[in-house]
């Protein structure tokens, strides 16, 4: 194997639902990489499909739900993969937190059992050497006490401290890719930025790459190299975070930039996109955002725009008909804040 080859490849992978009203396409020809030791970021408002591009890439889909395309790990496809193979991926190699951290922590067991028992069956370690390690695991995550906490059950740990244990769960295997699907959304943003800082550390530490997804642009803006913007199931643009942030050239992406909080400001003036995300059994043929964009035209309702490399950008693709320049002029004055 290269090295320079992608710890993850993503290929036009798509998601289709089966339901009562036909097939749901929530996701669309999504390409993407992932680098060792790297973070991207996938944002955009909620329904957008961020959660399916994942949950399909850990063959983690819902009954209903098909994943087309490629999803190559070291060249492997996690796609045509057996449940066996998959199974002894994910959770070891490629591990995952969630919003809810009850999804993965088991209310019945103690913190100390769940833990010890995943590094018995993955890793063959004594009981005995595999609470030790736990108990590093939970103090790298900044666990107070963790010694003594480790024998307390999921419901004795505050919020915070709950999303620590999970962090902590998932790195056990020291997994290569760590998937966090809103992992702050639910808490406090105190809390929320000390978890951020905490995945940043164990970032540098453990080299580990991660994929954040969030409703947040401001969340990746500290932890993320790059950025995934979605919208509708597809792609709108994708870019370094920098780059994003500074010289954003979607309409979407604008928008969301717009929304968030600005420094110089009060609150009042929080602005969202008007308007609501598409109603996902009834796409607009063209683009998807088409029917909430300031710069719409008239054929962009029904020819989807497809997804370009920028040239001269260095990586940055988008998928918009409109002419960079003639939004940049439009919003060189409202962006200045990001
Ligand atoms: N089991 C399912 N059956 C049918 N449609 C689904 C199912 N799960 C998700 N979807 C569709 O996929 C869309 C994207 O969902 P999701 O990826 O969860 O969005 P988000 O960006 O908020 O994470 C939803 O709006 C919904 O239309
Ligand atoms: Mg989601």
């Amino acid at each position: 194997m290269s090295t320079n080859q992608p710890l993850l490849q993503v290929n036009q992978l798509g998601v289709q639902f089966k339901t009562n009203d036909g097939l749901v396409y929530a996701v669309n020809g999504l390409n993407f990489e992932l680098g060792r030791g790297e973070t991207l970021g996938i944002v955009g408002e909620s329904g957008s499909g961020k959660s399916q591009t994942v949950l399909a890439m850990m063959g983690l889909l819902a009954k209903n739900g098909t994943a087309t395309g490629e999803v190559l790990y070291k060249g492997q496809n996690l796609l045509n993969m057996s449940t066996h193979e998959i199974n002894k991926i994910r959770g070891d190699r490629v591990s995952m937190i969630f919003q809810d951290p009850m999804t993965s922590l088991n209310p019945y067991l103690t913190v100390e059992r769940q833990m010890t028992e995943v590094l018995e069956l993955h890793k063959n370690m004594t009981r005995k050497a595999a609470k030790m390690r736990a108990i590093e695991l939970l103090e790298a995550v900044k666990i107070p006490e963790a010694a003594r906490r480790i024998s307390m059950y999921p419901h004795e740990f505050s919020g915070g401290m709950r999303q620590r244990v999970m962090i902590a769960m998932a790195l056990l295997c020291e997994p290569e890719v760590l998937v966090a699907d809103e992992p702050t959304t639910a808490l406090d943003v105190t809390v929320q930025a000390q978890i951020l800082a905490l995945l940043r550390d164990l970032q540098r530490d453990f080299g580990t790459a991660i994929i954040m997804i969030t409703h947040d642009l401001g969340v990746v803006a500290g932890i993320c190299d790059k950025v995934m913007v979605m919208y509708g199931g597809r792609m709108m643009e994708y870019a370094k975070s920098d780059d994003l942030f500074y010289r954003p050239t979607h309409p979407y992406t604008i928008g969301l930039l717009g929304a968030l909080p600005r420094l110089d400001s009060d609150a009042a003036e929080l602005v969202s996109i008007p308007g609501n995300p598409p109603n996902m059994n009834n796409l607009p043929k063209g683009c998807p955002f088409s029917e909430r964009c300031t710069h719409v035209m008239p054929h962009c309702a029904s020819d989807l725009p497809p997804l370009v490399e920028i040239p001269g950008g260095e990586g940055r693709w988008r998928a918009c008909h409109k002419a960079i320049a003639d939004i940049q002029v439009n919003v060189a004055g409202e962006v200045q804040h990001a």
